[in-house]
């Protein structure tokens, strides 16, 4: 690995290029993406070292080994970071959609016995490699669509046996792929089957089992729970951030998806990393994230999916908020883990502006991963993880000619990942 070098030159932008210990964008900050026009930016051993403009080129003597991409016309900008995925999982769940389209909810096919255990059911019943097998294919096509960080997420496991076995798998993906992973234990998902009539049981099962099981092994950063009417209630979420914070492990939480129940709240005064969904927001809740670290992260494409209200991204950044975005890729809700998509969606649902909706998919989403030092923006220092476009006319291009693939190449830790034609 020593030496390796990287140079990419004649951009027609490098793109985010915050400065140094800019860890987030908040409120009307969010509108300032800073850009160099006609950049060019050099990399070794997959670490930034130097960028600049034409004016302040300062020519190469030693060509020796340098790896370089000439970038006429196209943006580079910092890979996307994905901050809210459960991207290991065991099959997908198309029956839902179509009795969705006939006319189901989806806490009524939940209540069907569909949903997050049917998801778990299948699951259990998976071999360790073949999970591995199919998350690595999803994760691979993730990198392809310029995602250079993700957040896994257990969930569909259940048992203690097979939340660990999600685990392992998403730490073996952190190992065999290269980009950056970051897992977080979701045991309470949903009440499995066997606890039915136990919540209790289930609740001292996570804490007294899973939790300090995954802690000892070190399976996870971060802990979540699904605090949701018909899920598990604000109190039962309080414990488990409480325990959480016992074993290191920071709250992450899904909150607000379907009903206001003062999660957030709770999920503020435990000290929560991010508060994810928040398609449900009362003033109240607004406020109580005000002036706080916590990071509200919108999963656009999950509203989109289900049809259900987006998250009030406009309101979030007026009341001073660093919004970030993330996919939320799973079976059940958004089987689509593509930011492309989700960026796009900031912009025509969200009312995102096209640099708003890149700071919040990128410098915020990493730092709703605790990722803000290492990606997030083209800055010294930080990881040579990018997206080179294809050519294309303005940054604002990106989100508002949707569905179609503008990435050209993908690098990650100065790698190429993905070469499109324009490298070719
Ligand atoms: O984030 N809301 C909870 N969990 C997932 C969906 C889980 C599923 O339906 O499989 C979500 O939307
Ligand atoms: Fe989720």
């Amino acid at each position: 690995m020593e030496g390796r070098r990287l140079l990419i030159k004649n951009a027609k932008a490098l793109v985010g290029t915050h400065a140094a210990g800019v860890e987030r964008v908040a409120g009307a900050a969010m509108r300032e993406l800073p850009q160099v026009e006609q950049g060019w930016l050099m990399a070794e051993n997959g670490i930034i070292t130097a960028m600049g403009n034409d004016a302040d080129w300062p020519g190469i003597t030693d060509w020796n080994g340098l790896e370089v991409i000439d970038a006429t016309d196209r943006y580079v900008l910092p890979g996307w970071c994905d901050p809210h995925t459960h991207t290991v999982f065991a099959a997908s769940r198309e029956g839902e959609f179509v009795d969705r389209i006939n006319g189901l909810g989806y806490q009524e096919i939940a209540a069907k016995g569909g949903g997050i255990l049917n998801s778990a059911a299948k699951l259990r019943a998976m071999s360790e490699e073949e999970l591995y097998t199919q998350a690595r294919a999803r994760v691979e096509e993730l990198m392809r669509q310029g995602t250079v960080a993700v957040e896994i997420k257990s969930g569909y496991g259940l048992t203690t046996d097979s939340e660990l076995k999600m685990l392992r798998v998403a730490k073996r993906l952190k190992e065999e792929l290269p980009l950056q992973v970051r897992t977080t234990l979701l045991a309470a998902h949903a009440i499995p089957p066997e606890y039915k009539a136990d919540r209790n049981g289930y609740m001292d099962l996570i804490v007294q089992e899973i939790m300090p099981r995954v802690a000892e092994e070190g399976l996870a950063q971060y802990v979540d729970c699904f605090c949701e009417t018909n899920y598990f209630t604000v109190a039962e979420m309080e414990r488990l951030l409480e325990a959480g914070a016992e074993h290191g492990l920071l709250g992450k939480v899904h909150v607000n998806q379907f009903t206001s129940i003062g999660g957030i709240q709770a999920a503020v005064a435990k000290g929560a990393l991010s508060v994810d969904h928040l398609e449900i927001m009362e003033d109240a809740d607004i406020q109580a994230l005000t002036g706080t670290a916590v990071i509200p992260t919108l999963l656009p494409s999950c509203s989109f999916f289900l049809g259900i209200p987006y998250g009030p991204a406009r309101r979030l950044i007026e009341a001073g908020l660093p919004v970030a975005l993330a996919t939320d890729f799973n079976p059940g809700t958004t089987p689509s883990g593509n930011m492309n998509f989700v960026v796009a969606l900031g912009c025509i649902k969200l009312r995102m502006l096209p640099e708003e909706a890149i700071n919040a998919a990128t410098l915020n989403a990493a730092a709703a991963m605790g990722l803000q030092n290492e990606l997030g923006s083209i800055t010294v220092g930080k990881r040579a993880s990018f997206i080179i476009t294809k050519a294309v006319p303005s940054l604002a291009y990106l989100p508002y000619a949707f569905g179609q693939d503008h990435i050209d190449t993908v690098i990650i830790d100065g790698r190429t990942v993905r070469t499109g034609e324009a490298t070719d």
